[in-house]
């Protein structure tokens, strides 16, 4: 099967998560063809495609415009095929948070008008030292806040990439 991967990446953990699911695909005997769809580049290209995964992160409660810009646009043909949404946040890393994980999802589907078939909520990084001022209050104060982490530990990777893996798997197997 040809699997299309359309993602957008902000801090760069979104991006690494695209490209193991791209090696995910092609270890697993598929070809993968692999579109950052975060900035203004062409529209993708859907001949030959059996099956979309979608990833974007969440920022400020919403995955980037660039992103569901794009996936409006492609609604159609997004609509045509199987796909998979990999929402990545950092709600998706606490029990407490997966409602609103969840949130985030719909929110995207009503302002897209695109409802994916399966969707994953998938727990993203947090690295302090890469962010500006703004971005780190943001990170300690708001997403992080009561939670169990070290805001002096410049980096925390949540992802729980054997989950991932069954997840893309499964997904690639019906
Ligand atoms: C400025 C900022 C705002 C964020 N806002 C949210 C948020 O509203 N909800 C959430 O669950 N995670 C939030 N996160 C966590 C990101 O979803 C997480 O760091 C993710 O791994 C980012 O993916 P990326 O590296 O591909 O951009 C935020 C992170 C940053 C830096």
């Amino acid at each position: 099967m040809k699997i299309l991967i359309l993602y957008a990446s902000i801090e760069g953990q979104t991006e690494k998560i695209a490209r193991h699911v791209a090696r995910e695909v092609r270890g697993t005997g598929h070809e993968d063809v692999l579109v950052d769809i975060g900035g203004s580049g062409p529209r993708p290209e859907f001949d030959g495609v059996d099956k979309v995964i979608l990833a974007a992160p969440v920022h400020e409660r919403r995955h980037p415009e660039g992103f569901e810009v794009c996936v409006a646009a492609c609604r159609k043909e997004l609509a045509a095929r199987p796909t998979l949404m990999l929402s990545v946040s950092m709600n998706a890393a606490f029990a407490e948070g997966a409602e609103e994980a969840q949130d985030y999802v719909v929110e995207m589907e009503m302002r897209t008008g695109f409802r994916p078939t399966e969707v994953a909520l998938v727990a993203g990084a947090i690295r302090t030292h890469h962010y500006d001022y703004f971005a780190a209050q943001v990170v300690r104060h708001v997403v992080m806040r009561g939670r169990d982490y070290d805001p002096d530990a410049g980096e925390h990777e949540f992802t729980d990439w054997g989950a991932l893996d069954t997840t893309v798997k499964a997904f690639l197997n019906r």
